[in-house]
């Protein structure tokens, strides 16, 4: 008999309580929400990988298509419970994934699921050999390791992946006009650039050169998807230890006044009165460095 599973097996974990709408006759969760419950984790797991479904799976040139779901359960959950739903990669085979789940309350395994994945073309439906480089993230995942990597370089170096992200964030999502986003400045900033196990690139930020000593740090974007992952805090991490070792001494910044919480937990202080910037409120904000 194979032993059962416990959280501590799992990496992803997704929490949510039991809602009044998932309660049958009997007082309990209703049997059919179950399959639910897996797949917002499932989807949690994606992100977790720094796998914008959409872009990600076009780049691969396929999607998963659930061609089987068991799901075995072992107790009730109830009204008021705090579901642990957990996901992990069960077997793989040339085209299909078996994602293993299991759901806890409290620790006590409730219900555990197995849920065969296709991958396919989307169009056609044929069956296609999983990508190598999904398999390698896939086992990153499994064994606790990063799903990104912070690269920085020149413009020359990083315009082909900063450019469209950026575009997609400030210009598309926040309505900055083009001729306000692109400026001379990127041609002398230092770059950074977080890509994911399949090379997209999820999240940027740029360093201008420093005026006597204080650098100025700018253009931080995050894929929306893959916000409040790290990725933000990652990228922020890798332009001030370059100004770090450059020898700068304070970064100084203008701050969405949206995303000021995001650098106030960085240790950037907010400096005067918040003011218009594109349409968007900004206010200044320094660290010592
Ligand atoms: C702002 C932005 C770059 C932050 O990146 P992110 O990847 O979402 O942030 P992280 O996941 O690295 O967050 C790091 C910490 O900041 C917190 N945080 C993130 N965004 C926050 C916000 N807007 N307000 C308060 N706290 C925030 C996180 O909770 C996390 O805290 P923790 O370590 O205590 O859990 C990203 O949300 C983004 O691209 N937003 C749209 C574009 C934008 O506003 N850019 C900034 C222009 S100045």
């Amino acid at each position: 008999m194979t032993a059962l599973p416990q959280p501590a097996d799992f990496r992803l974990h997704h929490r949510m309580r039991v809602r009044w709408s998932e309660l049958d006759m009997q007082g309990v969760v209703f049997n059919g929400h179950y399959l639910n419950f897996f797949d917002v984790a499932v989807g949690e797991w994606w992100r977790d990988m720094a796998l914008p479904y959409a872009s990600g799976m076009a780049r691969m040139g396929g999607e998963f298509f659930v061609r089987k779901a068991t799901v075995d359960y072992l107790a009730s959950a109830q009204m008021d419970d705090l579901l642990d739903i957990c996901v992990r990669t069960g077997r793989l085979g040339n085209s299909s994934m078996v994602i293993d789940g299991a759901l806890f309350v409290a620790g006590r395994l409730i219900a555990t699921a197995e849920l065969l994945y296709v991958f396919a073309d989307v169009r056609t439906k044929v069956p296609a050999r999983i990508p190598d480089a999904f398999r390698a993230m896939l086992e990153r995942h499994a064994q606790g390791g990063a799903m990104t990597e912070v690269t920085t370089g020149s413009w020359a170096e990083l315009e082909a992946d900063a450019a469209p992200l950026r575009r997609t964030v400030f210009v598309d999502e926040q309505g900055v006009p083009e001729h306000e986003e692109w400026d001379a400045a990127d041609a002398h900033c230092l770059h950074a650039v977080a890509r994911n196990g399949l090379g997209q690139a999820v999240a940027t930020g740029r360093l201008l050169p420093a005026e006597h000593g204080v650098a100025k740090l700018g253009r931080m974007a995050v894929l929306k998807p893959l916000r409040g992952l790290g990725l933000g805090e990652q990228v922020l991490q890798a332009l001030e230890a370059a100004a770090r070792a450059r020898g700068d001494t304070a970064v100084l910044l203008s701050a969405q006044v949206g995303a000021q919480g995001f650098y106030a937990r960085a240790g950037y202080q907010p400096e005067g009165e918040p003011y218009d910037e594109v349409g968007i409120p900004h206010v200044h904000m320094r660290k010592r460095l």
